[in-house]
């Protein structure tokens, strides 16, 4: 019997996945350009810098992605850019994301555009960001700029990126701006984003009824350890819930799940018309009891566990069934907005692309509406608080002589896309430790 070669739907879009302030380089105007300029705010004491030369010519990658064969690419609009006064719109910025997103279209890329990607306008955050009502108003006003700017290339929209690790870094955990340490705060961010959200879904409507609205949620798979107590259960619930469950429940129910608050949610209700997956890792999960700014809880891995560069966590590819499989009662289109790996030196990456791949295929065999992948990321890029210390690309970045040098990763996903299947070839070519797990007997 020949062996099996796990097919693709034939529509299935393949995509990457990018965040303007990442790649666009001297993004000055925003809240994260400053806490950058704060020492010790970034590992390495590096910062964003010129990135990855996007603003400048991102069209260079482009032409790298679309060789690939990527046929949609998600990628962020700045707010700072466009709005960099309160209410003055910069209608040369506006232009070249025009640019960019004709020029994906010219290469037969489908733009995904994600309207919020972490960063806000540095006036914005002068008058309190996202604890700010007034917030919810004023993105809804910049998004329908954008819209219609951009509303003849693009139709697929993701309105913000991961609400609760927004609120998480910047509110309670006080690693990224504004460096917060506020449960209650964070609660107010997540609850104004929704409300934003729920806006721009509205506004986008209006301005483009066919329009397709979505939201990337981050999901992390929270397991209690192998011998974990009754209180280790408890709180991976607790913690569960909070992060992966209020969020969508919120927006389906139209009723704030707790610990977000209490009460009516009409404003939110049914506003997804697909939902966004971000899967990157599994945590273990220990009651304990003197960590009340982490919700009592203390995150490890087990000791056998494969673990990812910089601490970033468990290689746990099972962990994105488990995710989808929450998500399929939505009855909604789903996308895998992100996954990825840090891996400078490609040692596992091959494997992870192969491996959460062929989930993603069991995913699908089950009938589950997944409708697209997008890897993180296309080239490696500025991480965060992590800096430039974790290396997501399927191609390598030297930020200070911006040369490009394709890691083995992009090739497996380049001959993936082309026979959008995974076959025995590509298994024993770039990853024969899983012959066994996929073509067992
Ligand atoms: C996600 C973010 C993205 C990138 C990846 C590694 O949480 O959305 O910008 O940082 O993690």
């Amino acid at each position: 019997m020949p062996e099996a070669t796990f097919h693709f739907p034939p529509d299935f879009k393949w995509g990457v996945a990018v965040a303007a302030h990442q790649v666009e380089g001297n993004n000055d105007g925003n809240d994260w350009w400053d806490w950058e300029q704060q020492e010790g705010s970034i590992k390495g004491g590096r910062r964003s810098g010129l990135a990855c030369n996007w603003w400048q010519d991102a069209e260079a990658d482009f032409d790298r992605a679309a060789a690939l064969g990527v046929d949609s690419l998600r990628l962020s609009v700045e707010w700072s850019r466009v709005e960099p006064r309160a209410g003055a719109f910069d209608e040369v910025a506006l232009e070249r994301y025009v640019e960019m997103v004709r020029g994906l279209r010219g290469r037969g890329i489908e733009p995904m555009i994600t309207l919020h990607h972490f960063t806000i306008p540095r006036w914005l955050s002068e008058q309190g960001g996202w604890e700010s009502r007034e917030t919810v108003r004023l993105f809804v006003r910049y998004v329908a700029r954008v819209v219609q700017a951009l509303s003849p290339y693009c139709d697929l929209w993701c309105t913000i990126n991961e609400p609760n690790v927004y609120a998480y870094q910047g509110y309670l955990a006080a690693i990224w701006p504004p460096g917060e340490s506020s449960f209650g705060s964070a609660m107010t961010v997540i609850r104004n984003l929704l409300l934003g959200h729920a806006g721009a879904y509205r506004v986008i409507h209006e301005l483009q009824p066919g329009a397709r609205v979505g939201l990337a949620h981050a999901m992390l798979v929270f397991d209690p350890p192998r011998d974990g107590s009754l209180l280790d259960r408890v709180a991976t619930r607790l913690i569960d819930r909070a992060y992966n469950r209020t969020i969508l429940a919120t927006l389906r129910r139209g009723i704030w799940a707790p610990p977000l608050g209490f009460g009516l949610a009409l404003k939110v209700r049914e506003t997804l018309d697909w939902i966004g997956l971000n899967y990157y890792t599994r945590q273990r999960v220990a009651f304990d009891r003197t960590r009340s700014e982490d919700l009592y809880t203390r995150r490890f891995h087990e000791d056998d566990a494969e673990l990812l560069d910089g601490g970033y966590g468990e290689f746990y590819p099972e962990g994105m069934l488990r995710c989808l499989e929450r998500l399929v009662g939505f009855d909604l289109p789903i996308y895998i907005t992100e996954n990825g790996i840090p891996d400078d030196d490609d040692d596992q990456r091959p494997r992870h692309i192969l491996t959460h791949l062929h989930i993603l295929w069991k995913g699908i065999q089950r009938s589950y509406p997944v409708m697209g992948y997008y890897h993180w990321t296309l080239v490696d890029n500025f991480e965060w608080a992590e800096g430039w210390t974790l290396r997501f690309g399927l191609i390598a970045v030297d930020p200070e002589t911006q040369e490009r040098r394709p890691r083995r990763s992009a090739e497996v996903y380049g001959n993936l896309i082309r026979a959008n299947a995974i076959g025995p070839r590509l298994v024993d070519e770039y990853a024969p430790e899983l012959r066994p797990k996929l073509y067992p007997g």
